[in-house]
């Protein structure tokens, strides 16, 4: 949510801030803007895409070795040129950029008022931007120190880059809640939200933590606390090729990233599943397997595509475990005072690792003395470091604005997480468990097979473009899956839908049923199948359109349905994986037919660092 880009060294910053403000798009992408040194400070910005910031700054001088850009997703203030960012102080002394929300703004705003300050933009941002200058100015002291002192009195979250008109080679960070990366080139540095931008200059790079100021020139790097303290860097070395972040060919980052689904779940296999000897390896979470198994309760955190996960989770961690569980929105979880008794567990669910809700709600239970396991995808994210013990789930970045082989990965992780646990407590039959060990060490090779019939999706999706709204039905660990079908589809098609358990239609959304509803049934052969094949036909006794993701050979249920799509038979405990595939591929290829950028999908933005 929001993206931000810095640059000092011997390069023209210019089109390395560029270059990274276009990989940190699926941040935000609602205007665009950069801040260069050249005989003075110059601004340029943009309602709209890089692209437009690009059009409109051609043929100015671009030169100079020291630049930041922002790409934004709105908070304060609509859209527009004058609200983008950055903002330059009053004074035309400072240009700054932020990620993140500055709370107290309207009180700050209200003495700098009163002292005759007058604002361009609605944003918080200049705000805080004018109170940093007005300190400095005031007490006649450095940036850092102006800064230092501001940040005292902030409430909000905030990545921030800061430059001085007068100091061409100094770029001044601070973090607290919005993520800040900073790579370490030779005699250059890089800053951005993450590594994406920088992971083709170096490989070296400090994850800057919260409550922290950089001080950032060609050749030099220091950290150092609000307090004035100097602290040690953290150099780490990123684990990620340039590959990864490009789109090799495909026509959007959310095909790639589907298609990718066989090699990501492998990934997230890999050195921890041997399906042979019947052995879940989970270093992560080995310290804490004991008290996991212990628990007398697990509590599941997590936000929009993660907190499906975690209710599929719930079912798999119930059944096999016998240990209750209960899913939580991360964002009512913080705020609803919960009940935590000392030794409970906490699974933490987020691609980014970076989502404000999830991130606190995790704080707030970690001081109340709960153990939290960290499922996250990006390394390194503040997610992952506060938790005491987790696992990643390795799918590579994920870029298109949807998540897709991220949520995959996350079923594999949790079901992996589950097996061990259950086995260690002995809770499943030896025979069961070696059995889904099986099962899931096949998902790659399954996912693969569907994925070769994406033209049949694809058929589907022309077929049911024009809908205006859709039901997508389920029972059991294909319930939550019915709700991740709804929330792709309307994400990327901006298309009604609404996900419910099968048996719940009957109390309501079957008034909506008539011969235009396309009505997606999640339908695979498992324990509920039978009670499923009933829901289908009161769909078809009222005239819907029943679409069916059913078992391969099904033909009692291919018989009701209008349009199936036929899966590989896999054990209901794992077939959520497979499933997800061709709901999130009929969301993409109805969002392409219908002509929207289904990477960036409207209003949305990846990386959710505001509450
Ligand atoms: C939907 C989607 C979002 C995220 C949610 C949580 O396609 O991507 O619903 O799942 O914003 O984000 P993370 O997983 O990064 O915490």
């Amino acid at each position: 949510m929001c993206g931000i880009v810095g640059y000092t060294g011997k390069r023209q910053a210019y089109p390395v801030v560029i270059k990274g403000l276009k990989r940190l798009e699926y941040r935000g992408y609602d205007s665009a803007g950069v801040a260069l040194i050249n005989e003075g400070l110059k601004v340029y910005k943009k309602k709209g895409r890089v692209t437009d910031l690009e059009e409109a700054a051609m043929g100015e001088n671009l030169s100079g070795h020291i630049g930041i850009g922002h790409t934004r997703w709105a908070t304060h203030g609509e859209p527009s040129d004058r609200n983008a960012h950055p903002h330059v102080s009053q004074s035309g002394n400072i240009a700054m950029i932020h990620n993140g929300i500055i709370e107290n703004y309207d009180k700050l705003k209200k003495d700098l008022l009163a002292k005759g300050y007058k604002f361009k933009s609605d944003t918080d941002t200049e705000v805080l931007l004018n109170f940093i200058d007005d300190i400095q100015q005031n007490n006649d002291c450095t940036l850092e120190e102006a800064l230092r002192i501001a940040l005292r009195r902030v409430v909000g979250a905030y990545c921030l880059l800061l430059i001085h008109k007068d100091d061409p080679e100094t770029i001044i960070a601070a973090r607290k809640g919005s993520p800040l990366v900073i790579g370490i080139g030779k005699d250059e540095h890089f800053l951005a939200s993450d590594a994406s931008p920088i992971i083709e200059y170096t490989k070296e790079v400090v994850y800057v933590n919260d409550y922290e100021i950089a001080i950032v020139r060609p050749d030099e790097l220091i950290l150092k606390n609000l307090g004035n303290e100097k602290q040690t860097p953290f150099i780490t070395r990123l684990d990620m090729e340039l590959a990864a972040i490009e789109k090799g060919g495909y026509d959007h980052f959310m095909l790639k990233e589907i298609f990718e689904q066989p090699q990501t779940i492998y990934d997230c296999l890999r050195g921890r599943l041997d399906a042979g000897k019947g052995k879940v390896i989970l270093s992560g979470i080995d310290q804490y397997a004991q008290q996991i198994m212990n628990a007398q309760r697990i509590i599941i955190l997590a936000c929009g595509t993660s907190w499906h996960a975690g209710l599929v989770a719930e079912y798999i961690i119930e059944e096999l475990c016998r240990i209750p569980v209960e899913v939580e929105y991360a964002s009512e979880f913080r705020y609803r005072n919960p009940i935590i008794h000392k030794g409970d567990v906490i699974v933490a669910i987020s691609q980014s690792g970076e989502t404000a809700d999830t991130l606190v709600a995790i704080e707030n239970a970690k001081e109340q003395g709960a153990i939290i396991l960290g499922i996250v995808n990006v390394v390194g994210s503040s997610i992952s470091r506060k938790s005491h013990a987790g696992a990643y789930t390795h799918a590579g970045p994920e870029i298109g604005v949807a998540s897709t082989k991220a949520f995959t990965a996350q079923l594999t992780v949790l079901t992996m997480v589950a097996l061990k646990i259950a086995h260690d407590k002995g809770s499943v039959s030896t025979e069961r468990y070696m059995h889904l060990c099986q099962e899931l060490a096949a998902i790659p090779e399954k996912v693969e097979l569907v994925l070769e019939k994406a033209d049949e999706v694809k058929a589907l999706a022309e077929k049911y473009k024009d809908a205006s709204d859709a039901l997508y039905l389920g029972r059991g660990y294909n319930f939550p899956i019915a709700l991740e079908g709804a929330l792709k589809l309307k994400e990327i098609s901006y298309i009604h839908a609404e996900g419910y358990p099968a048996a719940e239609m009957k109390h309501g959304p079957i008034a909506l049923v008539t011969e235009t509803l396309p009505v997606v049934f999640v339908a695979t052969k498992d324990s509920y199948h039978e009670k499923v094949v009933s829901n289908m036909q009161e769909i078809k006794a009222r005239k819907g359109k029943v679409i069916a993701l059913i078992t391969e050979g099904d033909t009692v249920s291919a018989a009701i349905a209008d349009d199936i799509f036929e899966l590989p038979q896999a054990d209901e405990i794992v077939a959520p994986i497979i499933s997800t595939i061709p709901l999130q591929l009929l969301a993409y290829y109805i969002g392409v037919a219908k002509g929207y950028d289904v990477d960036k999908p409207r209003n949305l933005a990846k990386s959710v660092t505001v509450e």
